[in-house]
């Protein structure tokens, strides 16, 4: 059982990267964003509390997204979880750390998806995802190969983001730079950081993310 986090601003391919991990290794993908939006789709009360902030680019309350990712661990993985998207703040660190050692786990790495601020603005922007299985695909990196219809599971149900607009782009790379990368220091103090290069092509990303996991 192996657990990781992807760490890294919005874009870097942390999504990518979680469910191709899913499928290589029976881990768990564990996103609060794709959580978050779960709850505006279905119009819960959560979802209408989170949906303002979300649009804006902001984050919404440790408390909110701790309690989530608390209730889906309980759920239990076999092959592990990859945190993606979490934690976002030091205080999530803290939390992800007392959850993993009451269940009687711990973290085996913490990986930093290391991309440039301009590549983000074409990555998010080009972005579409299936709305019924989740798959994530990009107008010019990753078409879907026919049009209309999603590779995995074949709907036509493909959407974009409210939050993937140059604008709204600029408040979450702010939050990242204020709230999440002095993560990278803290696992890197704790001697669980390592880091592969996001903008190198899908696959590539991928086989530097097994080379980490096949040394813990
Ligand atoms: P969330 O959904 O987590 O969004 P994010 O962190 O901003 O990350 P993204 O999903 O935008 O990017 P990604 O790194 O997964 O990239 P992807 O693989 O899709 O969070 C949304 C919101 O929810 C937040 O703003 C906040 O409000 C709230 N929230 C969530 N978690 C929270 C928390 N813990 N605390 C507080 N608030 C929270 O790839 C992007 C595109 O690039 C795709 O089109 C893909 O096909 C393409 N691509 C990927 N890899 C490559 C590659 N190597 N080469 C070329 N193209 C690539």
């Amino acid at each position: 059982m192996t657990n990781i986090i992807l760490l890294g601003p919005p874009g870097a391919g942390k999504g990518t990267q979680a469910k191709r991990l899913e499928e290589a290794r029976g881990m768990v993908q564990l996103s609060t964003g794709d959580m978050l939006k779960e709850a505006i789709a279905k119009g819960t009360d959560l979802g209408k509390l989170v949906e303002g902030i979300m649009a804006r680019g902001e984050l919404v309350t440790d408390e909110i997204v701790i309690g989530l990712i608390e209730a889906k661990m309980r759920e239990g993985a076999q092959g592990g979880f990859i945190f993606d998207g979490f934690p976002r703040t030091l205080k999530q660190a803290d939390a992800l750390g007392d959850l993993l050692s009451r269940m009687g786990q711990g973290l085996d790495a913490v990986i930093e998806m290391q991309v440039d601020d301009a590549a983000l603005v074409a990555r998010v922007t080009g972005r579409f995802t299936c709305g019924n299985c989740g798959a994530v695909y990009h107008d010019v990196t990753h078409p879907t190969k026919v049009l209309g219809a999603c590779d995995v599971c074949g709907s036509t149900d493909l959407k974009r983001r409210a939050d993937d607009n140059e604008a709204t782009l600029k408040t979450r790379l702010m939050e990242y730079y204020k709230k999440t990368s002095p993560l990278i220091g803290y696992y890197y103090a704790k001697e669980m950081l390592s880091s592969v290069d996001g903008l190198a092509e899908m696959d590539v990303v991928s086989a530097d993310i097994a080379k980490v996991l096949d040394r813990t």
